[in-house]
């Protein structure tokens, strides 16, 4: 039988979870490649850690050289994350003619045009399943069982963490940081979870997700995105009182005047299967022209379910599947017109705005004014009369009541605008908290 020789960089977490698939299943992984795949060298920085696997001694090293000189070597998989020395890694084991696995979302968001085409031109792949929503196999179908389709939407949720932190503060009632405190708890977010809940994990992946679907090849900087940060408990009281759940939604949507793009805390419908996708788990909901609306829903992160994905790949790559995603990905540039990502400000969209407010006559009529100056249509409005005072006659009260407002269809440019507008007047307190309204 053909042995296939395979590294591993980076004993973390999710590379723990693959080399032990690797040694406990492999009659499953011979199986299915009908080949003896072997887990021939592991490099990580920092070998004296404790963890919960043994390998051979001499399976171990902290020398990526020893991997690239080793022409017995295949296919290396790199799960170290970051972006440098993982680029450097990736694209000298690409030269070296090694088929690379990776689950680095940053990396291929940043450079996967330079490692692509530097793939291409050595006549080797790269597979990257594990790099968006962990065990949901989406790149994959999207690039392969779903290609007779043009895509006219997707809708994730692709970060796990901020997903329980947000169901967290929805169900128990917590505060913002009590649900980040838990989450840090139960392992779910990191020390520092910044990139998840600011939104720059999800942007990274929607950028992969549009370069797969409808063949863009956007910085995923330039996508604009909001976080979950200023969030807080009320919000999900008026949402519920509404008929909607917060989720934090990973858009693209074709239009006829372009590709949309943004990651944004949404409302959605509690119809909405999406709405229903709660704790660590992602979702995505995919529509096509000829399949129609496909939902996607599994663990987004983790050991096992992110290594679920490499495995996978790496089955894949053994089989020269990869080969074909990889051709799909050519094909777009080659054979179809992708689509123009659209000037964020002229997407538009409804919007939940909630504003502290002085709660006095004519405070209404000057906020409505904003709107109206911007082109903005009210849809609906709420002020719960109870807040500030006992019944009673009515008093100009100091202390700012909540003012919930929800809008038509906007342009997000006037509604940027007004924003900026509203929180200057002198009868709105503090910054305007914003979330999209999708119906
Ligand atoms: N940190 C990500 C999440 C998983 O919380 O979903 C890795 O992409």
């Amino acid at each position: 039988m053909n042995t296939v020789n395979v590294a591993l960089i980076g004993l973390g977490t999710i590379g723990t979870g693959v080399a032990r698939i690797l040694s406990e299943y492999a009659d499953r992984i011979t199986d299915a490649v009908g080949s003896r795949v072997v887990l021939a060298k592991v490099c990580d920085k920092d070998l004296s850690r404790e963890r919960d696997i043994t390998l051979p001694a001499e399976m171990l090293t902290d020398d990526f050289e020893r991997i690239l000189d080793d022409p017995s070597i295949s296919i290396v998989i790199e799960l170290i994350g970051g972006l440098e020395p993982a680029r450097t890694m990736v694209l000298r084991s690409l030269q070296n003619g090694k088929n690379v696995i990776t689950a680095n979302k940053a990396l291929l968001a940043q450079h996967g045009a330079e490692l692509f085409d530097t793939a291409k031109k050595h006549g080797v792949t790269i597979a990257f399943e594990a790099a968006v929503c962990g065990g949901i196999p989406i790149l994959g179908t999207l690039a392969t069982s779903l290609q007779a389709n043009r895509f006219q939407s997707i809708h994730a949720i692709v970060n796990g963490t901020s997903n329980f932190i947000l169901s967290q503060m929805d169900e128990a009632g917590t505060n913002y940081q009590d649900a980040v405190n838990e989450a840090r708890r139960l392992g779910f977010a990191e020390a520092d979870p910044t990139m998840d809940v600011d939104g720059t994990d999800a942007v990274q992946k929607l950028a992969i997700l549009a370069r797969i679907a409808f063949g863009v090849r956007v910085d995923w900087k330039t996508i604009p995105r909001t976080g979950i940060e200023a969030i807080e408990a009320i919000d999900f009281r008026y949402a519920r009182e509404l008929g909607y759940k917060i989720k934090l939604l990973a858009v693209a949507a074709s239009t006829a005047t372009g590709l949309e793009l943004h990651v944004s805390p949404t409302l959605v419908r509690e119809t909405n299967p999406l709405a229903r996708v709660d704790n660590a788990f992602n979702a995505v909901r995919v529509t096509g022209d000829c399949v129609g609306p496909v939902f996607f829903q599994g663990l987004g992160a983790g050991r096992m379910p992110t290594a679920s994905a490499v495995l996978g790949d790496l089955i894949a790559t053994v089989l020269g599947r990869t080969a074909i995603t990889f051709k799909a990905l050519e094909l777009w540039e080659e054979n179809r017109n992708g689509i123009a990502v659209k000037d964020p400000r002229e997407v538009r969209g409804k919007s939940f705005l909630r504003m502290r407010a002085v709660d006095k006559p004519g405070v209404l009529h000057e906020i409505s004014g904003v709107f109206g100056r911007h082109g903005i249509s009210i849809a609906s409005m709420i002020q719960h009369a109870g807040e500030n005072r006992a019944t009673g006659e009515h008093q100009e009260v100091k202390t700012p009541v909540s003012l919930i407002l929800t809008t038509h269809d906007a342009r997000e440019g006037d509604m940027r605008h007004a924003i900026d507008e509203l929180e200057r007047l002198d009868c709105v307190y503090g910054k305007i908290v914003r979330i999209g309204l999708l119906d």
